[in-house]
């Protein structure tokens, strides 16, 4: 039987989860998300063309592959429907393949305006969230008055819980916040309106889940990182949701015991869009060159993302933190062009008033000044870049498992087969 996997970013996102969600997707049975929401951004490259995605996991461009929002992400009917539409209109069939668990928690108008007001509030002091809504859902899931999926099967049950939920709401918006009330009656109508469209692809995911599972080639796929989990992360500059391995069972209700291998995904030097500390942070001019010739623009509020060297020490505590068995290395071709490049091996406490880090360590490495855009065998990489990566490898105490050396599909090293490994 193939492996179950799970996948996870082990920084601050953006790390390429996407692609690689995609290119183990050509061998894969399903393809499952367990948290965040429409936060997401999942970027997929196939034959020139960009896909993003931010709620339907990434496998489902593959036609065999199944693709099941599980119990712990948050949904924005909104941003369901574009992105089916999308989709679509793309030639992607969804029927019989897409699967949206029934208890997942709705994100409404007023979580957006409440998560947006609180920002403008926060002011300097903001957490940089997408504006999406994410927070707040989760905050009335935690305190049990939110409305999942199957609320919106009974009309007047759905219409009693929204009237209750959204006059809260309109009280702390118009009060607290001194902005407009949300019309909960249009909000009712075009609610009722879009679950009819979606509610096709609704189910009672934890049984299909575990079924998935007990035939193999599962990928459970995270979204934002472990320095955005809510419980591990760089608190209070996280998402709402745990990121982390927990995740994984938490939204989905996985048997753990069937999922046997876990990657972590790591770009090749760190990002972070939002606010909050970022010890290995270049505000410099390599720092510019990195974010210019990685595109790190992010790909769900088109924010420019902060770049610095690879974190080790957040590298350490995400495989430790997530029982990684071993990583795929993204974006290595990014640093073709560097005479020197170096990692952050370790630092003191973080100040998260002023976000100031003490003692930093780094360690340098001679660049490789040659192209990697496209291998797809290890031995062809530059020795310097294998020097890189095995030094990465001997640090971190962890095994390079895949490289990817573009952002296309083929773009790709696997030095071993992780459904089998
Ligand atoms: P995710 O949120 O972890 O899925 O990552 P994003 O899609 O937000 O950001 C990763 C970006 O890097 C996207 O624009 C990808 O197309 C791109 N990308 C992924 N892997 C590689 C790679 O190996 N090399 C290069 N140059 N770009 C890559
Ligand atoms: P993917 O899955 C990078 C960040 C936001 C903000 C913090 C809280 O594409 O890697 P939220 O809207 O979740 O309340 O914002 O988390 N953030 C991400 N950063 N990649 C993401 O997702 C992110 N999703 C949220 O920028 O700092
Ligand atoms: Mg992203």
């Amino acid at each position: 039987m193939k492996n179950n996997i799970f996948l996870i970013g082990t920084h601050w996102g953006d790390e390429g989860k996407g692609k690689v969600v995609d290119v183990l997707s050509e061998n894969a049975k399903a393809c499952v998300r367990f948290q965040g929401g429409h936060n997401a951004g999942h970027t997929l490259v196939i034959n020139d063309k960009k896909f993003i995605l931010h709620l339907i996991p990434s496998g489902i461009l593959r036609n065999n592959v199944k693709s099941v929002i599980g119990n712990g992400v948050v949904v924005s009917l909104d941003a369901l429907i574009t992105e089916i539409i999308e989709l679509e209109e793309n030639g992607i069939s969804l029927s019989n393949k897409l699967f949206i668990s029934e208890s997942c928690h709705l994100i409404l108008p007023t979580h957006i305006a409440l998560d947006q007001a609180r920002e403008r509030r926060l002011g300097k002091k903001s957490i940089g969230t997408t504006g999406r809504g994410i927070g707040p859902s989760y905050e009335d899931k935690i305190s049990r008055k939110g409305i999942r999926l199957l609320d919106l099967k009974n009309e007047s049950i759905f219409l009693k819980k929204l009237d209750s939920l959204m006059e809260y709401h309109n009280f702390i918006l118009e009060n607290y916040f001194e902005t407009k009330c949300i019309d909960t009656n249009s909000v009712a109508r075009e609610l009722l309106e879009k679950y009819h469209k979606i509610s096709k692809y609704i189910i009672d995911t934890n049984e299909y889940i575990n079924d998935l599972c007990k035939q193999g080639g599962v990928v459970f796929e995270g979204a934002q990182g472990t320095m955005l989990d809510v419980d591990h992360g760089t608190y209070p500059y996280v998402t709402s949701s745990n990121t982390t391995l927990s995740g994984v069972v938490s939204g989905t209700g996985a048997n753990m015991s069937l999922i046997k291998y876990g990657l972590g995904i790591t770009k090749a030097y760190s990002t972070r869009v939002g606010h909050g500390p970022f010890p290995s942070e270049l505000n410099n001019d390599i720092g510019n060159k990195i974010g210019k010739i990685g595109g790190e623009i992010g790909a769900t509020t088109g924010r420019t993302r902060r770049c610095g060297w690879l974190d080790l020490k957040v590298l350490k505590k995400s495989i430790r933190l997530n029982n990684l068995s071993g990583i795929a290395l993204t974006k290595i071709d990014v640093l073709d062009n560097f005479d020197e490049i170096s990692i952050c091996v370790d630092y003191g406490s973080i100040n998260y008033e002023t976000f100031e880090v003490e003692n930093l360590k780094f360690i340098k490495l001679p660049g490789w000044n040659e192209s990697t855009v496209g291998i797809t065998k290890y031995d062809d990489l530059p020795k310097n870049a294998k020097a890189y990566i095995e030094t990465i490898e001997n640090l971190a105490d962890t095994s390079v498992d895949i490289i990817s050396t573009g952002p296309a599909r083929s773009e790709i090293i696997q030095k071993i087969n992780i459904f089998d490994a």
